[in-house]
């Protein structure tokens, strides 16, 4: 009997010292194989209790933020609200967010039908990225001027332009807002501060077009929830699920403490900026990676959920596996696994997808990226570590997205369709299954009330439908 207490007491021992050196980088003990790896399991795990202490978590930072309290949810104001599918007019959409933007044409006929007539898609370059807002805008103005002289829209008519700007934006009015901080690997110098839409105005001046009018800018969660609920009514949340992520929702006026403003409106969307949400448990490996970010210290939550980052997380894992001869023995995996930030999400769901016998899409991917001499072993544990990753990510949106279903529903009495854009939603294997089963963990058969359902592309659509929202309290005939 001594004996097994001082046994326990030992692996004790050996554990705390053993967490305590793979949060500083610094181990005495080098702990084995498979102690890593239950320790990897162990701190990559987010059991249902504490989903449930994020989803508290997430209402005291809601109530504070609604309130104009220090929060790491800005709860922002969009001076909007959701469709009534009467909405009608024909718009430029701009859609611009992450890795490219588009530039589209929509018709909406005030019956819920919406006809997109044309669209362009640009990738924005690195150059663009980091370059100066300037250079930014204007690039974005140059795809504007194509879209209107390929479909021979008149320089004379006064035409609307609904705006979707995916960053954390302070609105003034329904069309104007400060940047806040650029997030996604965004750099480009001069735009913090700055009204988006003024600088759209002076790069839309300076290419030579005067008969536009942004109408409307727009958070792509608000269009994604406006675009959802134009056709289903019962979707009250819209969330991003994607390069970064983030969630809106309908809220009561009355609720929202900060707002100063008379209004004879009992409801409005806001912006959450989510992906700032930072009480969580967060590894030494998330340090690492909000570290090398390009914004230290902000969007904790996005860094540990989006797709700009689970490869990133990937890599700075298996790297720490290197360092301590636990995986891939071979000079060239250190080459391979050193160069921030050369892991994508897709690379993760490669890995974890890959169901053949001895894994050889790993195999060809790993070879890819040079490594030589490549075990099973190896390729398995690089396929657990993906999945822990993923899996993690997808119990952290479910957690976030639970969080707004019991804050709007605490007895969630009510069916909530949940209006979700993005690559990572819809692309990822099972990442749907994952954040379905955690819905379960948390509130068994009631699960079923929370309907998670895509709502592709979305964003440049809801704009429009604002946009037009806003024409038509203003008279405006398109
Ligand atoms: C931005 C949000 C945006 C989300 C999804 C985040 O990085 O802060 O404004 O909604 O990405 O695109």
């Amino acid at each position: 009997m001594k004996s097994r207490f001082v046994a326990l007491g030992l692996i004790l021992i050996f554990n705390l010292s053993f967490i305590a050196s793979a949060f500083t980088y610094d181990i005495k003990t080098q702990p084995g194989y498979e102690e890593f790896i239950k320790y990897l399991d162990k701190i990559f795990f987010v059991s249902t209790d504490e989903m449930k202490n994020i989803i508290k978590d997430f209402h005291s930072e809601m109530v504070n933020g609604l309130s104009g309290s220090n929060s790491s949810l800005k709860m922002i104001p969009s001076f909007t609200d959701r469709a009534n599918g009467t909405e009608k007019g024909k718009f430029i959409a701009l859609d611009f967010g992450g890795t490219n933007f588009r530039v589209m044409l929509v018709d909406l006929d005030g019956k819920g039908g919406v006809f997109v007539s044309s669209v362009d898609k640009y990738v924005i370059d690195k150059q663009y990225m980091e370059g100066t807002g300037e250079q930014l805008f204007d690039f974005i103005a140059s795809g504007i001027k194509k879209i209107m002289e390929k479909n021979n829209i008149s320089s004379h008519n006064q035409l609307e332009l609904a705006f979707t700007f995916s960053f954390p934006v302070e609105q003034t009015n329904i069309a104007a807002g400060r940047l806040l901080i650029w997030v996604k690997g965004f750099t480009a110098s001069g735009v913090v501060g700055k009204d988006v839409v003024v600088m759209l105005n002076e790069a839309l001046k300076r290419i030579g077009i005067k008969n536009l009018k942004v109408a409307a800018l727009v958070n792509d969660t608000v269009g994604t929830l406006v675009a959802k609920s134009y056709t289903e009514p019962s979707c009250d949340i819209g969330v991003v699920l994607g390069t970064g992520t983030n969630a809106c929702y309908s809220e009561k006026m009355v609720n929202i403490k900060k707002w100063r403003e008379i209004s004879d409106k009992e409801t409005m969307i806001v912006n959450m900026e989510w992906g700032n949400f930072n009480k969580l448990p967060i590894t030494v490996y998330d340090k690492n990676v909000d570290a090398t970010s390009s914004n230290p210290g902000a969007q904790r939550l996005e860094k540990m959920v989006s797709g700009m980052f689970l490869g990133e997380i990937l890599r700075v894992v298996v790297h720490d596996l290197i360092d301590r001869n636990l995986i891939f023995q071979d000079e060239s995996a250190i080459n391979a696994f050193s160069n921030h930030p050369d892991f994508t999400t897709q690379d993760v769901a490669l890995i974890e997808a890959d169901n053949t016998d001895n894994l050889e899409n790993v195999e060809v991917f790993l070879a890819k990226k040079g490594v030589k001499n490549i075990t099973l072993e190896s390729k398995k544990l690089l396929k657990h570590i993906s999945k822990l990753v993923s899996c993690r990510s997808a119990k952290l949106a479910a957690s976030s997205i639970a969080a707004v279903v019991l804050w709007i529903d605490p007895e969630l009495k009510n069916k909530h369709v949940i209006g979700i854009d993005g690559s990572l939603f819809e692309k990822y294997p099972g990442y749907k299954e994952m954040m379905d089963d955690a819905l379960k963990s948390l509130f068994k058969e009631n699960s079923e009330h929370i309907v998670l359902e895509q709502a592709k592309d979305g964003s440049g659509v809801g704009a429009a439908i604002i946009a037009a929202s806003v024409a038509s309290t203003n008279n405006i005939k398109h």
